[in-house]
């Protein structure tokens, strides 16, 4: 695992953005995930200037949200599709057939799972994922306690997410389950980058990088992946020892 600490979060952006394009330039079919939440915004909104600006393809790159609320449909404002219709889809021009999310009103979610991994496992994989960490060291809806070697799974959501995750919705909003990408899908990815920025991220950070890998922290699980970046601003870095 390597750290990387930037000056602030438009320094971490603009660098994050530049990995997700250089893989979509290394590879014009390159299979993305992607997390939404207030983290990535910055990054995503300059991948979508760099992409427009350079006139990059990506009408072969396959795209792969990390997660979804269940029961929460695709134009509630607080879900992951309409989250990335609004950062990303709506700007840039990826094939519908290319793109991959959970359906969480899907009668049978199980089966959502099913799908996902195999349309993974099809695609051979993923080469790039972007995930932030939430306050209690879970990535994407990996709560605390998840075992590492989980594929896509259905999660009852732990306290802290369902109070945090109110901040997506307009109104107060009943958050029960979440389905996610499992933590075994991120140890199969070629390169992942965990963003965090601010203050309010420090002590999860310094848990995740200092103490025991476990899945108390599912977040520590970065420091086994052979090429897992840690990209943090300097805020969020602030309560570690070196
Ligand atoms: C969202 C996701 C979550 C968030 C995490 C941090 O798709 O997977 O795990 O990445 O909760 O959220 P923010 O970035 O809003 O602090």
């Amino acid at each position: 695992m390597q750290l990387n600490i930037f000056e602030d979060n438009d320094a971490l952006s603009r660098e994050a953005a530049s990995e997700i394009v250089n893989t979509i330039q290394q590879k014009s079919n390159a299979v993305i995930c992607l997390a939404s939440g207030s983290t990535p915004i910055l990054t995503y909104k300059y991948v979508v200037e760099i992409i427009q600006r350079d006139k990059i393809d990506i009408a072969d790159v396959t795209f792969i949200g990390l997660d979804e609320w269940l029961g929460i449909p695709p134009d509630n404002e607080g879900s992951c599709h309409y989250f990335f219709q609004q950062h990303l889809f709506q700007h840039l021009r990826f094939s519908a057939s290319n793109i991959y999310m959970f359906r969480a009103m899907a009668e049978r979610p199980i089966s959502e799972c099913e799908r996902m991994d195999k349309v993974i496992r099809h695609l051979n994989g993923i080469d790039l994922m972007l995930v932030g960490i939430g306050m209690n060291g879970h990535i994407g809806f990996n709560e605390p306690g998840v075992p590492f070697n989980k594929y896509s799974h259905i999660v009852d959501l732990d306290e802290t997410t369902v109070s945090v995750g109110q901040k997506y919705f307009k109104e107060a909003t009943v958050l029960k389950q979440g389905i996610t990408l499992g933590l075994q899908h991120l140890m199969e990815t070629g390169k992942v980058l965990l963003l965090a920025n601010g203050e309010k991220k420090a002590l999860i950070i310094k848990q995740t990088i200092e103490g025991e890998i476990s899945n108390k922290v599912p977040a520590s699980i970065m420091r086994q992946h052979p090429n897992g970046i840690i990209m943090l601003d300097k805020e969020a870095a602030s309560l570690l020892s070196h």
